[in-house]
């Protein structure tokens, strides 16, 4: 789906498909340097992260393993509590392994900072965040995310895997939602 589809929901397109693609292949040459000669397991986070995730393991240039988890936040379908429960665990024992966190945007921080403190409890090798997308203005808790494609203003954002009530997803391009979808 283009943006001309959906024209009128959005106020502005923040990056096309091609920046995205162009972003996710410099991440990606980092993440190769930084992990030579080591595994990887990179763990996505649904439903938000699927783009990212299918984009970002087929740009990477060596082999990867992949694995899932669903979580979901108690809050409002535009802001989070902070409160996680896991709908979906990992299949896979990360003890020992280098896992890197693929999530489609850092807001608040709080989903990943508690995804971060469970899975670091399951004594992982390394635990790193991949983000494509980051909110500085909106942290309520600080995250390190060692790869973040881009950092946005605080406005609520839809496509490439990112939903309002699990429309624009499909969208090729991520863009800002107009508030009178919303309001
Ligand atoms: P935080 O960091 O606040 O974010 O815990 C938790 C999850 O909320 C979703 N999220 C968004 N989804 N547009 C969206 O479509 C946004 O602007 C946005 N901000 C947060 C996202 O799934 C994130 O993982
Ligand atoms: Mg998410």
């Amino acid at each position: 789906m283009d943006t001309a589809d959906i024209e009128g929901d959005l106020t502005e397109v923040l990056y096309t498909e091609g920046q995205i693609h162009a972003r996710i292949a410099e991440l990606c040459r980092q993440i190769e340097a930084d992990y030579e000669g080591r595994d990887l397991l990179i763990v996505g986070v649904l439903k938000g992260a699927v783009m990212v995730m299918a984009d970002l393991a087929r740009e990477l240039k060596r082999d990867v393993e992949m694995d899932w988890m669903a979580t979901s936040s108690y809050g409002t379908s535009t802001e989070s509590s902070g409160v996680v429960r896991i709908v979906k665990d990992l299949d896979t024992d990360i003890a020992g392994r280098n896992v890197l966190i693929v999530e489609d945007i850092v807001d608040s921080g709080l989903t990943l900072s508690w995804l971060r403190t469970n899975l670091e409890s399951r004594n992982p090798a390394s635990l790193e965040v991949c983000a494509l997308l980051r909110k500085p203005e909106a942290a309520k808790v600080d995250i390190e995310a060692r790869y973040v494609g881009f950092d946005i203003p605080n406005a609520f954002v839809v496509g490439y895997g990112l939903d309002y009530a699990e429309r624009y997803r499909n969208l090729r391009s991520i863009g800002i939602l107009a508030p009178h979808v919303y309001s």
